[in-house]
């Protein structure tokens, strides 16, 4: 059927000049030198925090069958990574270790040992590169036998007693070189805790990122393999992480960390919740920094290894989208590629 026995007028071409009053907003995106010179959000290998797993034993690179691309490191891999990381010109690293079972207890006892895994390596790392910033997890669950982040009584996690131990546990990293404690427990009042502990301790200058919004999520399941709590975890964690409902609440965790002595803050899992990232930058205007999960990350590589999507714009894509959303940084997976691809000039 066409226009004319629909008994229709219509031109060839609509009057969108008159329409919009001139306005075309697609001529700033007509060149690609004029969408670089309007582009809003933009990303540096500054922004990036880079996630490492670390393993016992000496050359050791295993893969994380879940995080495709993504190793456990042995301590003197990780020291190289460091190095490839200040090549790079990634700011810092973060470390989680893959306790070996037989060290794991009810109480976590190794998290406070001097001599573990994250502490030697933080030692290597130091000494290797010294110019990379070390952030280390606070939590017990790569440490205890059923792989909650705090000390248990039945079913209860317990939050003071886990926050006596979550101090010993910052003393014995900062003690070894971290230089960001990064306490990911969620228990409350450990950020204030781990401040006073600190400065009774010597460590002022030790800062601290809290995982401000942490929730209890789907998403961390890959991380879960990569430090084998995933088989061991009994429940969940949803009396102590956040309820994924909730964005006022995210507020009120943020204010009291901040309040506590937080220098930083962070919300996690990171794509799902561009909109607390937004709140949390906009109401404190802290350092803001987005945790891009292992199950983001995993999404992103097994829909790219299947051919669903471009996996590097998707990646690129994600990382632009939490600084549009008021993140300072990101930890992600991503880091090293995401750097080597700014590097070559190719983001
Ligand atoms: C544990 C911790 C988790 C992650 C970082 N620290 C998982 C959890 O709470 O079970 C998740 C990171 C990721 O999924 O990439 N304290």
């Amino acid at each position: 059927m066409n226009m004319q026995s629909r008994n229709r007028t219509a031109a060839d071409k609509a009057d969108v000049s008159r329409i919009t009053g001139g306005r075309r907003m697609r001529r700033n995106r007509r060149t690609d030198w004029a969408r670089r010179m309007v582009r809003e959000a933009r990303l540096s290998a500054n922004d990036l925090i880079w996630p490492l797993f670390l393993t016992e034993g000496v050359d050791v690179r295993e893969p994380v069958t879940s995080m495709p691309g993504v190793e456990r490191l042995s301590v003197d891999n990780a020291a190289k990574a460091a190095e490839e990381a200040v090549k790079l010109g990634i700011p810092a690293i973060a470390l989680f270790p893959n306790t070996d079972a037989g060290l794991r207890d009810e109480l976590g006892s190794e998290a406070l040992n001097p001599q573990n895994l994250v502490c030697r390596a933080c030692r290597a790392i130091k000494q290797a590169a010294p110019e990379v910033g070390i952030v280390t997890d606070v939590a017990l669950d790569p440490y205890t036998s059923h792989g909650h982040d705090g000390v248990m009584a039945g079913a209860t996690i317990l939050n003071d007693e886990t926050v006596a131990r979550l101090v010993e546990q910052a003393l014995v990293q900062v003690d070894a070189g971290a230089d960001i404690i990064a306490p990911s427990d969620m228990m409350d009042g450990r950020v204030g805790a781990i401040r006073e502990g600190l400065d009774d301790n010597g460590f002022e200058h030790a800062q601290i990122m809290s995982y401000s919004a942490k929730y209890a999520s789907a998403f961390y399941g890959p991380f879960r393999d990569a430090i084998a709590t995933n088989a061991t975890l009994v429940g969940d964690k949803r009396t102590y992480q956040m309820d994924p409902a909730n964005g006022a609440e995210a507020l009120m965790e943020a204010e009291l960390d901040i309040a506590e002595g937080a220098d930083m803050i962070m919300v996690k899992p990171g794509m799902p919740y561009l909109d607390i990232i937004w709140r949390l930058k906009d109401a404190f205007g802290l350092p803001t920094f987005a945790y891009q999960v292992s199950g983001e990350y995993a999404m992103i590589q097994a829909a790219a290894q299947n051919g669903w999507i471009d996996g590097e714009r998707a990646m690129v894509e994600s990382l632009l989208a939490f600084r549009r959303a008021g993140a300072d940084g990101v930890l992600t997976y991503f880091a090293p590629r995401a750097a080597r691809m700014l590097r070559d000039g190719l983001i």
